[in-house]
Order: structure tokens, then sequence, then C-alpha cells
């Protein structure tokens, strides 16, 4: 594994070119110089590098996580009736296109817009059943219970200005259902949820296998339901990066603010590991975009190396 190494030494150096997210004050105070990987293949052997004992929120990530759950639960002929499958090439807390585009449904469930109207949609009503449904559906991929993060949340929570005016331009378009209020909350908890690079990594192997978990030998969701997720995450799961991302990496993923990315690898050979691979990364250090710096550059290098772009 001493290639792998070697491509995190290198990744690592390139956090300088990002900053950890200030936006949400409770993810200001990271080490930026941080850089975690994980690799896992079907047979369950697995790759683990870095600050991989360190523990961040999913944010985004979380994103294509709950519109899994909420198409598993009511059906994805249902799910598109609120929210749509076309990447924006605006910024994921973007606004503009919510009303320039009628009738005001959101572009697609991996910007806020779309993630809120998922996280409305999320079996329960009040935010505690929708979050323990949740945190229930993720345990059946990595076999623990993911707690949400109280400062991250709280943090958020009271300076969501944004995503709360967001919430409530859906709510009067039609496209939030139930409370604004409790639907906000449940979005803000989802993305507080806290995983590490492992955990990531098992969660892309179940996307990656098209919704089958091959360690655990269980289906936990619809194979066409995993393929609209990989199509959506290559699309629009690295936000206005994601063309630059296809180009250059050609793998599904998904990122979020704390520095996480989820990413699958189909057919792939990677030194010991084989076939489908999910991979999980935690740099908190991210660009102007969103995106983790060093885990971009190493899963970059990855793709070249092992020639993992699925075009
Ligand atoms: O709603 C937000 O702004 C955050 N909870 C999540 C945003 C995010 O992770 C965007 N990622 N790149």
């Amino acid at each position: 594994m001493q290639q792998l190494q070697q491509l995190i030494r290198e990744a690592q150096s390139f956090y300088q070119e990002g900053r950890v997210a200030t936006y949400i004050p409770a993810l200001s105070s990271v080490d930026p110089k941080l850089l975690a990987v994980s690799l896992i293949d079907g047979n369950g052997s697995a790759f683990q590098e870095g600050d991989y004992q360190q523990f961040f929120t999913l944010q985004s990530i979380s994103k294509v996580i709950s519109f899994i759950f909420v198409c598993e639960t009511y059906g994805v002929e249902h799910v598109l009736q609120y929210v749509d499958v076309e990447p924006t090439g605006d910024p994921f807390n973007s606004i503009i296109r919510l009303e320039s585009h009628q009738p005001g449904k959101p572009f697609n469930p991996m910007i806020n817009a779309g993630a809120i109207t998922i996280s409305s949609m999320l079996p329960g009503v009040e935010v505690d059943d929708k979050i323990s449904n949740l945190q229930n559906f993720i345990k059946k991929m990595i076999g623990a219970q993911c707690e949400v993060c109280e400062e991250v949340f709280t943090s958020e929570w009271e300076t969501a200005y944004r995503n709360r005016a967001i919430a409530y331009y859906l709510k009067a378009n039609g496209y939030l259902q139930g409370d604004v209020e409790i639907t906000l909350e449940a979005y803000l908890k989802q993305c507080a949820l806290l995983v590490d690079v492992k955990q990531l990594a098992t969660i892309a192997l179940v996307i990656a296998n098209d919704g089958y978990h091959p360690l655990s030998k269980e289906r936990i969701f619809d194979a066409k339901i995993a393929k609209m997720a990989k199509a959506l995450m290559l699309t629009c799961g690295m936000y206005n990066a994601s063309g630059k991302f296809a180009a250059f990496v050609g793998m599904p993923a998904k990122s979020g603010v704390s520095g996480g990315i989820l990413c699958v690898a189909m057919d792939a050979k990677i030194e010991e590991l084989q076939g489908t691979i999910g991979i999980g990364i935690f740099g908190p250090a991210i660009d102007a975009v969103g995106n983790s710096v060093a885990g971009m550059k190493f899963l970059e290098e990855l793709s070249k190396r092992y020639q993992l772009s699925i075009f």
C-alpha cells in the first residue's frame, strides 16, 4: 500500500490552498492539516491512512443519503414530483433559480434547496422521528448509530439565515411538506451527523454496489435508486465544480463543507483492493466552492494512477 500512502502524503500539502469553513462557526476551529482516507472493497479488504480516527459531520454528504432513503420509502417517481435531477452550475446555497425557473421546483437534491425539500419528506412528523429513522437507515449500512453533533447543529441553527430563507420560499411554492422549522431542524441535524472515513467508505461501498451491502449480504435499497444517486453525484455532487471533477477524476462523488468526500470506484484494481470500492475522505480545508482541496487532489491522482474514470 506504499503507493497509496505516497499519494496521501503528496495530497496533504495541498491543504494550504484551502481554508476550513467559517460560515458554520463550530467548523472554523478544526485543524486544516488533517487528512484521512479509507478504501474498502466488497470482500471487506480495507485500507486506512492518516487521521482516520477523527470524526466529522456529514454536512452535504447527508444529502445523497437522505435522497436515497426518501426514494426507498416513497418511490423515485413520487420524490421526483418535488425535486428535479438537473445540475445548476450555481453555488450549493444559491437561491437565484428558485424564482427565475418556474414553477420554483428545486433543480436537484444535492443543492440546499433540493435537500431541504427531501428533509421535509423524511418519514416522521417530529424532528426526532425523522432523524432516528435516518439514523436507523444509515445503521443498516455501517452497523453503528451515528450521533448528531449538537455543537455543530446549534452553531448552524443560530446562523441559518440563508437556509431559512430557502425553506420558507420552498414552502410558499408547495415544495416543502409539513412545518418549515421542523424541516429546517431535521435538515441541519442530518448535516450534523458524525461519521469517520471508514463509515463513509462503507456507505460508498453500498452505493457502488447498487444498494446491495456486500459485507452484510443484505439489500439496503433498490438498484434503480442507487443508479439515480450515482448519476446525481456525478452531475451535481461536487457542486459547481462537478464538471471539472467529472473531467479530471471521473467518479461519482459527494462532498460536504466539513471536508468529507464520499466517492465510488467501479471495476477498480487498487493494490490489494478490487471490484467496486467505497472511498471515504476527510480533509477540512475546502476551496471556494466547498470541496476538500487535499481530498480532491488525492482523488485526482488516484484516478490517474489506477485509471478509475468511468469514461
Ligand atoms: O446547509 C449548509 O450550508 C450546510 N449544512 C451544508 C452545506 C455543504 O456541506 C455544502 N458542501 N459542500
